[in-house]
């Protein structure tokens, strides 16, 4: 065991010639009064649609405007009800409510933190038109099944891939089985801005030609708007961050996976739950969390040996004050997801930490066991 360490759970520190690259990148946008739309989106915009092999990218302004802008796309019929997994972070459900839909939230499964199958079957009625579903922590879902469902109640599909840029399942990248896929670049994603921004992904012309026109006011051309829509665009300055940051995207995401694959061989706890991923999944670890009752003495043991650690997320969607006044009149399922939020911790993964480090915080967490 190392005698001190400072292993933090995130850390956005760029490398010196990166720091460089991206002052001379915004300088030169700055001296050619380049701030909106413009080469460096196009450019993004045809980067991120190569990278996830879908038709069509729009970049929109966070990966929260992605889904509404996806949601109001699809033209829904309002009041229908559309189902959200009940662990994750919320936008999918603000969404939902704000485009003036009902809100139905569905459990997850603990094997991977993503939405239960099962559950969704019990929940589709004939009042559902959609469902969001989220690729959590980097972990892909089971595509087959919750296609099957799709198709046989005729409903649509958005996937929320903003923690899973570059997840596949069964070969394919995620965004690309549903209707839209949305993405968040949020500075901590695999594929993080320097602010605020996201994109929606698709391979149909009308729902991305759709989707463009929602997100720059309704324009199609100079003061001609044929629908009111609102104003989500990524800048010119993230797109070029994002152009930068996409060359090292997929180094970054196979490090993840070698220190995932290292906790996974390395941990072997008999109170810990780890993942269990099947060989269709093609994760990227955006995060690595496990599962543990006494997650607060093993967040303590660790931060004693200078390893920070996360909870991802304290509460489901069904505990927040925000959606309380649902519980009593809409669908919601929640056993696996309490279960989750009491019990999990993320500990610390990514291309801050070398595989010297992910060894060490392995032995720190056997270190707790034994
Ligand atoms: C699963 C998920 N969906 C949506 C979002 C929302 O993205 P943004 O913060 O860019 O609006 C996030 C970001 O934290 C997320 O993790």
């Amino acid at each position: 065991m190392r005698k001190s360490s400072n292993i933090q759970f995130i850390d956005l520190t760029l490398t010196k010639p990166s720091k460089k690259r991206t002052l001379d990148g915004i300088s030169n946008l700055i001296n050619k009064k380049n701030f909106i739309g413009g080469q460096e989106v196009e450019r993004f915009q045809k980067n991120f649609q190569d990278f996830n092999d879908s038709k069509y990218c729009l970049g929109v302004g966070n990966g929260t405007d992605a889904i509404e802008i996806a949601l109001e796309s699809l033209g829904l019929p309002k009041k229908s009800e559309i189902i959200v997994p009940n662990f994750t972070f919320l936008s999918p459900a603000e969404a939902v409510i704000r485009g003036g839909y009902k809100l139905v939230l569905a459990d997850i499964d603990l094997k991977d933190f993503n939405v239960s199958i099962e559950s969704i079957k019990s929940l589709i009625s004939k009042k559902t038109s959609a469902i969001i579903i989220v690729h959590l922590f980097g972990n892909p879902c089971n595509m087959s099944e919750i296609l099957k469902l799709t198709k046989k109640y005729n409903i649509k599909l958005i996937e929320d891939c903003s923690q899973a840029h570059g997840a596949e399942f069964k070969g394919k990248k995620v965004g690309n089985f549903g209707d839209i896929g949305t993405f968040s670049f949020y500075p901590t994603k695999n594929l993080g801005a320097f602010g605020d921004s996201g994109a929606i992904v698709t391979n149909k012309k009308n729902l991305y030609e759709k989707a463009k026109k929602i997100a720059n006011h309704g324009r199609i051309d100079t003061y001609d708007h044929i629908l009111a829509g609102r104003n989500s665009r990524i800048d010119s300055i993230q797109a070029f961050v994002l152009n930068e940051k996409i060359k090292s995207l997929n180094k970054n995401n196979q490090l993840r996976i070698k220190q995932a694959k290292l906790f996974l061989k390395k941990i072997k706890a008999e109170k810990i739950r780890l993942i269990e991923l099947n060989s269709n999944q093609h994760s990227v670890f955006h995060q690595f969390p496990i599962l543990l009752e006494k997650r607060n003495l093993l967040a303590q043991h660790l931060k004693n040996l200078g390893i920070n650690t996360g909870v991802y997320y304290p509460k489901p969607l069904s505990k927040m004050s925000a959606f309380k006044n649902l519980v009593s009149t809409n669908k919601i399922h929640s056993e696996n997801s309490e279960f989750a939020a009491k019990n999990i911790l993320s500990i610390p993964i990514g291309p801050h930490l070398s595989i010297k480090d992910s060894e060490y915080i392995s032995n720190a967490i056997q270190s707790f066991e034994n």
